[in-house]
């Protein structure tokens, strides 16, 4: 069985149409006759672009796409009624996702997965709570502060969606598991400290909440997003992959098509 990894595609941010991500996907998941497409979220920075980019993918490549939402894609503008609890309770009911929802592959393996958030570890102590909890540094702001509202501390949202992978986790009896979540759960995804910034905005990076997750359960794959790296390990024999297309100007090239190209990420099992 083969399957496809990406993330952090950000559809609606550049210039490029959001037609031609859509086709050089697909093109690249029926070239490599791929089973399972895996896309760590930030597929947009709207639940409508987004929904509608998983649709057009499972439509036209007839495979299994499964998404967790990114926190780009839990973002609202101000003027919508809609709250983000109501974003959560949309993409959970998506078929594409896989929120409270683990897809049993066969007896042997299952994908587990979700968003995941940042617990604010991942920064350096010198940063007291409150300051974290601003999400303001050095005349920036973290935008998750302006356009989402879990209503919730992060830490406590932190804890409760590793908690729902641990219920899931339970839910698969003893198969060997495929882990994803767009914020990282690994500390090796940090960017490297001293950091003039990202010893701040490292906080909302990733989360020490899945730590006991790896000793508890037999995780083998580990997929994540969020930091736009593609970059991936083996440690204690777990594959840790992060494969995200990110943003233009982090591009080595200028052609989106080799970009896609070189961050879709493929393993069999
Ligand atoms: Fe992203």
């Amino acid at each position: 069985m083969k399957i496809g990894v990406i993330s952090d595609l950000h559809i609606d941010r550049e210039h490029i149409e959001q037609r031609r991500y859509e086709e050089i996907l697909i093109g690249e998941t029926k070239k490599h006759k791929l089973d399972i497409l895996l896309i760590a979220g930030d597929v947009a920075s709207h639940y409508e672009i987004t929904t509608r980019f998983l649709e057009k993918i499972s439509e036209e490549t007839q495979i299994n796409v499964l998404f967790v939402p990114g926190n780009h894609d839990y973002w609202l503008k101000a003027e919508e009624a809609l709250s983000t609890k109501d974003v959560y309770e949309h993409y959970k009911q998506l078929p594409q996702s896989i929120l409270e929802s683990p897809f049993i592959i066969d007896d042997e393996w299952a994908i587990v997965g979700h968003s995941g958030w940042y617990d604010y570890t991942y920064a350096d102590a010198r940063f007291s709570d409150e300051k974290l909890a601003r999400g303001k540094f050095y005349g920036g702001t973290w935008q998750d502060k302006l356009k989402i509202n879990w209503e919730l501390h992060d830490r406590e949202l932190s804890k409760i969606f590793a908690d729902k992978v641990k219920t899931d986790l339970e839910k698969v009896g003893d198969r060997k598991i495929i882990l994803m979540t767009h914020v990282v759960t690994h500390r090796r995804y940090a960017v490297p400290m001293p950091h003039r910034l990202f010893d701040y905005f490292n906080a909302f990076i990733g989360t020490s909440d899945f730590d006991d997750i790896y000793q508890q359960y037999p995780i083998k794959y580990s997929i994540m997003g969020h930091v736009h790296f593609r970059y991936q390990f083996i440690q204690n024999s777990v594959t840790y992959i992060c494969a995200c297309l990110g943003y233009e100007r982090e591009w080595r090239t200028d052609d989106i098509y080799t970009e896609i190209q070189n961050t879709l990420q493929i393993f069999n099992i």
